[in-house]
Order: structure tokens, then sequence, then C-alpha cells
């Protein structure tokens, strides 16, 4: 299946997790920055993967610039998938989380969700990733290929 995941990542930890699901679909798979993508990126996929690290509650700024250049692209004909970094304390809940910012966006422009949006746990705000989290992402990425 042809896959795109895009993702933002400041500190790297949302890049080693977008990475991990690139590897886990294989070479249908490929991984781009958010800044480096746009409507052109699009074209015949037909699975998008977005994830962006948790940034008070919301998809950072660069992802949110990247959802907005691609407001005006429908996605009918595609399944989408969106996931975060984040802390794994209880009290971040307050602010709420950016997976299900996205994947309510990759929806409102008619992509079909394929999967829960899931975040994925740093243990600071720089990381590392808490362990097991590269090896859940992977997992994460293959449930959603056997489920096709
Ligand atoms: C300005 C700022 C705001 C943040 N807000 C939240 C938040 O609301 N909830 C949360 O769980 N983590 C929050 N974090 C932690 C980030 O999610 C964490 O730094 C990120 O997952 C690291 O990803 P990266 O290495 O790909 O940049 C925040 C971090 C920063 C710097």
């Amino acid at each position: 299946m042809k896959t795109l995941v895009i993702y933002d990542s400041v500190y790297g930890n949302t890049e080693e997790i977008a990475k991990s699901m690139g590897e886990a679909i294989g070479s249908e798979a490929k991984v781009v920055k958010a800044e480096n993508a746009g409507p052109a990126n699009l074209t015949s996929i037909e699975l998008l993967i977005v994830g962006s690290p948790t940034y008070g509650g919301r998809p950072t700024p660069k992802m949110k610039e990247f959802l907005d250049n691609i407001r005006a692209v429908t996605l009918k004909d595609v399944k989408i998938a969106a996931f975060d970094t984040r802390f794994p304390a209880t009290w971040v809940k307050i602010f709420g989380f950016a997976a299900g910012k996205i994947e309510k966006r990759l929806k409102s422009q008619g992509g079909t969700s394929v999967i829960k949006p899931e975040g994925f746990y740093v243990s600071r705000t720089k990381g590392p990733l808490v362990e097991g989290e590269y090896e859940r992402a992977a997992k994460w990425a293959q449930d959603i290929m056997d489920r096709q």
C-alpha cells in the first residue's frame, strides 16, 4: 500500500517514531518531515500517517502549517492515521493531545480513519523516548497494515 508518513519533530523523538513506522511498513512507505511536504506529496497515496509532538495540547506550529497547506486537498480515497508524542504524566491530559486534532482535520477532508489516534511517550521535553516506544510504534504501523 502506497504510504506517506508525515511528521514534525523538534528534538528528534517524533522523527524516530515516524522512521520506526516507515521501516515496519517497508519499501512502500515514504517518511517526510512536514516542512518538506505539501499537496504534491499527497497525489496517488493510499495511506497517510501524520504525527506531531504535542505542544500545549496541539500539533506544533510547523505541523499546523502543513495541515493548513493541504486544506484544499481531498482525502476521499485515502486511509488516514494520526499519532503524537507526549508526556506520560496524567496532568497533561488537561490540555489534550495533538493526535486527535490531526485526525479530526484529516477526516474533515474526507480521509477514512483506520486506527485510533495514538500517543507515544517521551520521558522529558527533549526525550529520550520511554523504553519500548520505538518498538510499539512499529507494532502500531504493522497493525494498520494487518487490517487492510
Ligand atoms: C512548548 C512545549 C509545549 C509542550 N506541551 C506539551 C503538552 O501539552 N502535552 C504533552 O504531553 N507534552 C508537551 N510537551 C512535550 C513534547 O510533547 C515533547 O517535547 C515532544 O514529544 C518531543 O518530540 P520531538 O523530540 O519530536 O520534538 C511540550 C513541549 C514543549 C517544548
